[in-house]
């Protein structure tokens, strides 16, 4: 069944505001008045409104904001606008930037209802549509995705909704859970699907390697480019780039990504000639961009242009929900492919998988599962045929180790314990800091930044 309807109105003016929310809720809509434009956002954010009713002009934060905000948090839901006598301009640039109607003051309240009945046939229509596909084709794009929470119900709701729009979307999420299945996903449920999907993982080629690899380059543009070579800005035309690990890209190549997104066109490396490409951009990165705009690390303005969409993917321990249909698929899937026929996980090894905090997130627990299934004897999956990490984590030693003395605050602890989690990776990765990150599940540079805060330099090779 289809949800009640919900509204959220945004009007400083009491009257206005009260007069409204009350119809709505007289019409059987679930209805909601703020008075500020931070308010609005905020309720935006965190709650799913099928339409926001709100005035223009407000204090502060103004409707047009509104309208950003709604796009970006909740792209569903369907912005009215309510604007001035005479102001059509401005009525005008908010549909432009995404608003989905207006209406003008002086209105009545029956003209406002005219307005809110046709965007709920809308919505209904629209519910039936995604009902009808999702027993069609839904069920086959996304099989890759095994989840039960509703934390992940909601980021693959977000990503049928804004898989066939043109927005760039920026995937964050912890090493592991997820993000390149998520990118495939959205490119796969958009109306590029018969088009290249192409993929460019930002971390693993130096500057100049990737400058050639995303824009291409001209026969002899340097010492090796024996002929002409097209980037993969070239190769995605009409389709999909998916920019993978977007945060470690150096802020030579951020000039020149902005420009490329900004206005579609680029060189080639040593080429004169302008190419410009019908691309949608996906990026995906492990780092809090946000944060590392505020450090200077990454453009803001590069920021903006890629955060059109946030998807934001919870790691597993967030979810435990997921984690035992999930080992449940991969249990299938490894018996299968590699001819053991396993019923299942014992009740004692679903216990110690639930209560595992999965560091390396979804790939942890396909290789903790993947191995169980290989090495293990018995026709369930056994506490014994899981990783070392994971029955470490229940070892007493292990346990002692953390000195709990409750004698500092909660951030000072976390501090120390955080210290001595990666001091404890390396010594076990003896030395090895790519291996010691992978298994903490962080890159390789936030450990160094970590080790250099926490004085631990030393001891890294
Ligand atoms: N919900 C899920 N259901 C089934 N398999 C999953 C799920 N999430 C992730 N996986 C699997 O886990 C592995 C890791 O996923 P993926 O490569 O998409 O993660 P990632 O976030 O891109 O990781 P990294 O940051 O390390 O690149 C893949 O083999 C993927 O198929
Ligand atoms: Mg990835």
């Amino acid at each position: 069944m289809i949800d009640q309807p919900k509204i959220l109105i945004i009007d400083d003016e009491p009257l206005m505001r009260i007069s409204i929310t009350d119809a709505m809720i007289a019409e059987g809509y679930e209805a909601k008045g703020v008075e500020s434009g931070r308010e609005g956002i905020d309720c935006i954010s965190k709650g799913k409104y099928d339409v926001i009713i709100t005035d223009l002009k407000l204090p502060e934060v103004d409707g047009m904001e509104i309208v950003k905000a709604s796009l970006k948090y909740s792209p569903k839901s369907k912005v009215i606008m309510i604007t001035a006598y005479g102001s059509v301009d401005t009525a005008v640039e908010a549909m432009k930037q995404g608003a989905y109607d207006y209406i003008t003051k002086p209105f009545s309240m029956d003209e406002l209802l005219i307005v809110v009945r046709r965007l709920m046939e809308f919505r209904e229509l629209e519910y039936e549509n995604i009902k009808l596909k999702s027993e069609i084709d839904i069920k086959y794009a996304f099989e890759g995705i095994v989840s039960t929470s509703d934390k992940m119900q909601d980021v693959l709701e977000k990503v049928k909704v804004i898989a066939d729009t043109a927005s760039t979307v920026l995937i964050t999420g912890e090493s592991g859970t997820g993000k390149e299945l998520i990118a495939n996903a959205i490119h796969h449920n958009s109306s590029r699907k018969d088009n290249p999907f192409i993929k460019v993982s930002c971390a693993a080629l130096p500057e100049t390697l990737l400058e050639a690899e995303l824009f291409g380059y001209e026969k002899g543009a340097f010492t090796g480019a024996l002929k002409q070579k097209k980037g993969r800005f070239e190769l995605a035309h009409t389709g999909t780039l998916f920019l993978d690990e977007i945060g470690e890209i150096s802020p030579a190549i951020q000039v020149k990504l902005l420009r490329a997104l900004q206005e579609r066109r680029f060189e080639r490396l040593g080429g004169t000639e302008t190419l410009s490409v019908d691309v949608r951009i996906i990026c995906a990165t492990q780092r809090d961009l946000k944060t590392e705009v505020k450090r200077g690390i990454f453009r803001e303005d590069l920021y903006y242009r890629l955060n059109v969409v946030p998807v934001h993917i919870p790691p597993l321990r967030e979810r435990k929900e997921d984690i035992l249909i999930i080992a449940n698929s991969f249990a299938m899937k490894f018996s299968a492919q590699n001819n053991k026929p396993i019923q299942g996980i014992s009740d004692k090894a679903r216990e110690l998988l639930v209560n595992y905090p999965f560091p390396g997130n979804v790939r942890e627990l396909e290789h903790a599962i993947e191995r169980a299934v290989i090495l293990g004897n018995s026709r369930e999956i056994q506490p014994s045929d899981l990783s070392d990490d994971i029955l470490a984590f229940y070892n007493k030693d292990f346990k002692a180790s953390m000195k709990v003395s409750y004698s500092e605050p909660l951030p000072e602890a976390i501090e120390h314990f955080e210290k001595e989690y990666i001091a404890k990776a390396i010594e076990e990765a003896h030395g090895n800091k790519t291996r010691a990150a992978e298994r903490l599940g962080i890159s390789r540079k936030t450990l160094w930044e970590k080790c250099k805060n926490h004085g631990l330099e030393k001891q890294q090779k």
